[in-house]
C-alpha cells in the first residue's frame, strides 16, 4: 500500500476536483491517495480521498491579511497540508524555521504534515545534497511529532520533466529512512515528488523506503493520475 499525493499547485476549479473525485472513487485500489487543491476547493466531500492544503500559515490568528491557518483547514475536513514547498521556499522565502513551526501547527489542528525537503540544482553540483537533507530533516521536524510525512523533492526536477536516477533516488531515500530512524522516527512514510508521472512512477514506488510519490502537473487530470495510483499495489 502506497501513499499517491496530488498537488495542484495554482491549478483547478471546484467543478475539475468534483470530477476528479468522482473519477477516483471508481477505481480498485488500497492506496491513500490525497489531493492538495487551492483552499477555495477544501470545503469540498471527498468520500475516500484525502484533502491537504498546499500551505498554512506560520500563525494561528489575528492580523495577517491573506493567511489562512491550520485549523481553518482542518475545519473544512482536510487532514493533511503540505510545508516547505519548494516553490513555498523560492517565492514565499520559507525557512526550515518556518517550516518547523507551520508543522507544530498542523499538528496542533489535527492535520498530519507533509513536510517538503530537497536539494537545488547548485547544491545538488556542490555534492550537497545529503547535507541538506539531513539538515532539513533536522530543522524542519518539530521535537516528539506524533505523526508526518516527509517527501524528497529535489528541487531541480520538479516541473521540469526529468527526473534523479533510479540509483540516486534509493541512495537518498536510504539517507532520509536511516537520519529518520536516528531521530526516533523510524515509521515516518518518505514520498518522493518530482516530475512523476504514468511511465515512471512504479519503478520509483519500487524502490525501496519510496511508501509513494507526491505529484504535481500528472495529479490534475483523471486520466495523467489514476495510472500512477493503480501501477502500484
Ligand atoms: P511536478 O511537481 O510533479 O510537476 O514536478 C511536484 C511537486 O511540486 O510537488
Amino acid at each position: 500500500m502506497k501513499i499517491i499525493a496530488g498537488n495542484w499547485k495554482l491549478n483547478g476549479t471546484l467543478h475539475a476536483l468534483r470530477h476528479m473525485i468522482d473519477a477516483l472513487d471508481k477505481i480498485d485500489t488500497q492506496n491513500t491517495i490525497i489531493i492538495c487543491p487551492p483552499y477555495t476547493m477544501l470545503c469540498t466531500d471527498s468520500g475516500r480521498i484525502s484533502l491537504g492544503a498546499q500551505d498554512i500559515s506560520i500563525h494561528s490568528n489575528g492580523a495577517y491579511t491573506g493567511d489562512v491557518s491550520a485549523q481553518m483547514v482542518a475545519d473544512c475536513g482536510a487532514t493533511y497540508t503540505l510545508v516547505g514547498h519548494s516553490e513555498c521556499r523560492q517565492y514565499h522565502g520559507d525557512t526550515n524555521a518556518d517550516v518547523r513551526a507551520k508543522a507544530s501547527h498542523a499538528i496542533a489542528a489535527g492535520l498530519t504534515p507533509i513536510i517538503c525537503i530537497g536539494e537545488t540544482m547548485d547544491e545538488k553540483n556542490a555534492g550537497q545534497t545529503m547535507t541538506v537533507i539531513e539538515q532539513g530533516l533536522g530543522e524542519c521536524i518539530p521535537d516528539h511529532a506524533p505523526r508526518f510525512i516527509v517527501a524528497y523533492e529535489p528541487r531541480w526536477a520538479i516541473g521540469a520533466g526529468i527526473t534523479p536516477t533510479h540509483d540516486e533516488i534509493a541512495q537518498t531515500h536510504q539517507f532520509i529512512a536511516e537520519t529518520l530512524t536516528r531521530m526516533g522516527f523510524a515509521q515516518t512514510p518518505i514520498l518522493y515528488g518530482a516530475s512523476v508521472n504514468a511511465h515512471n512512477a512504479a519503478d520509483i514506488m519500487s524502490i525501496p523506503h519510496v511508501d509513494g510519490v507526491l505529484v504535481g502537473g500528472a495529479s490534475l487530470k483523471p486520466d495523467d493520475f489514476i495510472p500512477i495510483i493503480t501501477s502500484v499495489k
